[in-house]
């Protein structure tokens, strides 16, 4: 048997061994004696990295030019002391008071035109020069000092940029909006073109003319919107370069920023950011709005190993419990956050850290659950805490394995900005909804997913699916057209390649750039009424969008029963080239779906893991020497699953007729030679 190595070096390039076991901590909110009872208990807990300092600008500067390190240093000092790593903020997320009295010009503006003051966090405008030198000047001062502590493992630049502050329409912002608008179209005409302004009387004659979308009585120009996203995410990009580049020129200590790739925050082109990154870390926090969220987790998961390019990554927050955000905050179940935990980890992360440490007992977080709860130790939260840094502990062996799918799903936040605007067919597509449903489908059917830009190399895949790609430019269109023609399957659904880069429609048919590969032309759409659901031929059903689709070289899989499409194709089969592309012209239910996907990858040859039941998650991580199988159990009832190996959860050999517990997770080491 081949001898396991038991922490394999971090490839995160922290200089750790092993996987991450970390957490927000907020000294400034305690007395030292509780900073020495948390540092005792971290030890305990099994946590190896903290992250401080994240909003500690007006403790380090509590007056301007006015720098205070001693405390920092100290818990610094502690934490090094104790051999826990530090993460170390920047301090930059949230002006101090002084700095928003002494500059109000750097308070941001909403769409309306008001002003949005401190008295929480984040109220600073992306575009202000003043803001980004007092906090370029916080940065070299905090750099300087630590640039090569010992006790530093990662620098964190500023927290979760563009949670609140995304995007800012002060006057300030309009300037920057028309520098970064000149940068982009050179001419005045060109932006004209782009933007359609021919219609409507929107012509600008001046650059001054150009103001951010601000609120107005109808609806706005979508190009100038979609613009205004993208500078916004830039800007925020610059931003953080600029802070990366003052640290890197004292430090070799690798440098990021937490990402928040989530349902609720779309603000970011993240594919636009990740290659900044020295490590890709993301924040999530599980959405009891949406119908299923740890289908959600998953896919940010995937999204997030999408970002860092297959290789590790780390989750720098999720909570051990509620959170104080949403309108009920549900307390997760026994196990849940160990579930919740090892998703993260079975999809290429290789650390999982929380916000925050110990719970707050004053301020707005107070109701938002941490690692030491407001009830101390003797609780479940607590046990599960230090059941789980035991369990990363062991799992140490991870370390820079990595996740192998030949399934790709196209996913772009461009695409998110442009298809959500308003005036369209129907403003019941959510671009989201459709990505997480066809996602959601892809699991139902044991599939590995990874998460891909527009335009990414396809050569490693066997199947590619693309859901609802309304924006996409010919240039990344074409390269699911060749991945097609040389031999790839390709599903792409309903509203997908109708509009470039500038928002403008191909003329010709829909679904514009993607007609060829699919073989079929669109005449017109035809939204569907709520929660209206028309019969189709093969049995399934349809609802939410139809369009009058015409073959043209392809063949009907399946045709609508009812309704004004009715005998009209509405999944349909195109061999192209070397390869095959089907098109989904309507939102199929659950089922059909997984259906169509489950054809497609099984002519396309792509490997999926058998789904053991509803509510089971398979996802492999592969190492040097071992695969580990992870089988996650979302439901509520203990599931019979054959698989043989050592489960490294339960330190014991798996029997072969085991069942994977209510609720439970297995992670299964199996060495190559038997997989
Ligand atoms: C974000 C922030 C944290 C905290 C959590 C609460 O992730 O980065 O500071 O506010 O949300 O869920």
């Amino acid at each position: 048997m081949t001898p396991v190595e038991t922490h394999r070096p971090s490839p995160l390039g922290l200089g750790t061994e092993g996987l991450v076991f970390g957490c927000d901590y907020n000294p400034e909110q305690w007395s030292k004696d509780v900073w020495r009872e948390d540092v005792r208990l971290m030890r305990e807990a099994g946590v190896n990295l903290v992250a401080v300092n994240i909003f500690g600008w007006s403790h380090i500067e509590p007056r301007q030019g006015d720098f205070r390190f001693d405390d920092l240093d100290e818990i610094v000092g502690l934490l090094h002391e104790n051999g826990i790593g530090v993460n170390l903020g920047t301090g930059t997320s949230s002006p101090p008071p002084w700095l928003t009295t002494l500059h109000p010009e750097i308070l941001p503006q909403v769409g309306d035109g008001t002003t949005r003051w401190p008295g929480g966090r984040q109220a600073w405008c992306p575009s202000s020069p003043v803001f980004r030198d007092y906090a370029m000047a916080l940065v070299r001062e905090t750099a300087a000092r630590y640039g090569s502590h010992p006790a530093v493992k990662l620098w964190h630049v500023s927290n979760e940029l563009g949670c609140h502050n995304a995007l800012c329409y002060c006057d300030v912002s309009a300037t920057a909006f028309r520098v970064w608008l000149q940068r982009r179209y050179e001419n005045i005409e060109a932006l004209n073109d782009a933007w359609g302004t021919a219609f409507w009387s929107q012509h600008y004659a001046e650059w001054a003319e150009i103001l951010p979308p601000r609120d107005t009585l109808s609806f706005i120009n979508p190009s100038q919107q979609l613009d205004f996203f993208r500078f916004s995410s830039d800007e925020l990009l610059a931003y953080y370069t600029a802070e990366a580049e003052i640290i890197r020129s004292t430090s070799d200590i690798p440098v990021t920023t937490n990402f928040m790739v989530t349902a609720h925050i779309k603000t970011q082109d993240y594919w636009r950011w990740a290659p900044e990154m020295d490590v890709v870390a993301n924040d999530h926090y599980l959405d009891h709005r949406l119908s299923v969220p740890h289908r959600e987790l998953s896919f940010s998961a995937d999204a997030t190993r999408g970002l860092a390019g297959g290789k590790p990554w780390l989750l720098m927050e999720h909570s051990t419990s509620a959170v104080n955000w949403q309108p009920r905050n549900h307390a997760k179940a026994p196990g849940e956050m160990m579930r919740n935990s090892l998703t993260h980890v079975a999809r290429g992360a290789d650390g999982v850290c929380f916000f925050q440490w110990r719970a707050s007992v004053k301020g707005t977080e107070k109701f938002h659950s941490a690692l030491l709860p407001h009830s101390g130790t003797d609780t479940r939260v607590w046990r599960e805490v230090v059941e789980l840094g035991s369990l990363m502990d062991r799992l140490g062996e991870l370390a820079g394995s990595v996740v192998h799918s030949d399934i790709a799903l196209v996913f772009s936040w461009e695409a998110w900005w442009a298809t959500d605007q308003e005036a369209h067919p129907s403003s019941e597509l959510h671009y989201l909804e459709q990505v997480h449903q066809t996602y959601e489908a892809l699991l139902a059917i044991g599939a590995t997913v990874d998460i891909v830009a527009p335009g990414a190399d396809l050569s490693g895949y066997r199947l590619v699916v693309v859901p609802c790609l309304y924006l996409v430019s010919d240039a990344d269109a074409q390269v699911i057209t060749d991945f097609v023609a040389g031999g790839g399957h390709a599903v792409i659904s309903f509203f997908s390649g109708i509009v470039d880069e500038h928002d403008t429609v191909r003329s010709g048919s829909y679904p514009g750039a993607f007609r060829s590969v699919a073989g079929i032309s669109a005449e017109e759409f035809y939204p569907v009424d709520g929660d209206e659901s028309i019969a189709l031929s093969d049995g399934g059903s349809a609802g939410l969008w139809t369009e009058l689709l015409h073959l043209e070289g392809a063949t009907t899989t399946s045709f609508y029963l009812d309704g004004p499409l009715m005998g009209v194709p509405a999944v349909t089969r195109h061999g192209f080239g070397q390869g095959v592309a089907r098109y989904l012209a309507t939102r199929l239910d659950a089922g059909s779906l997984a259906e169509e996907l489950r054809h497609a990858a099984s002519e396309a040859g792509a490997t999926t893991l058998t789904p053991v039941a509803e509510g089971i998650e398979i996802v492999r991580r592969s190492g040097p020497q071992h695969d580990y199988v992870f089988v996650i159990n979302h439901t509520n009832e203990p599931v019979a699953h054959a698989i043989t190996g050592y489960d490294l959860v339960t330190e014991a050999d798996l029997a072969v007729d085991g069942v994977v517990a209510a609720g439970g997770v297995q992670i299964v080491r199996q060495s190559r030679e038997t997989s």
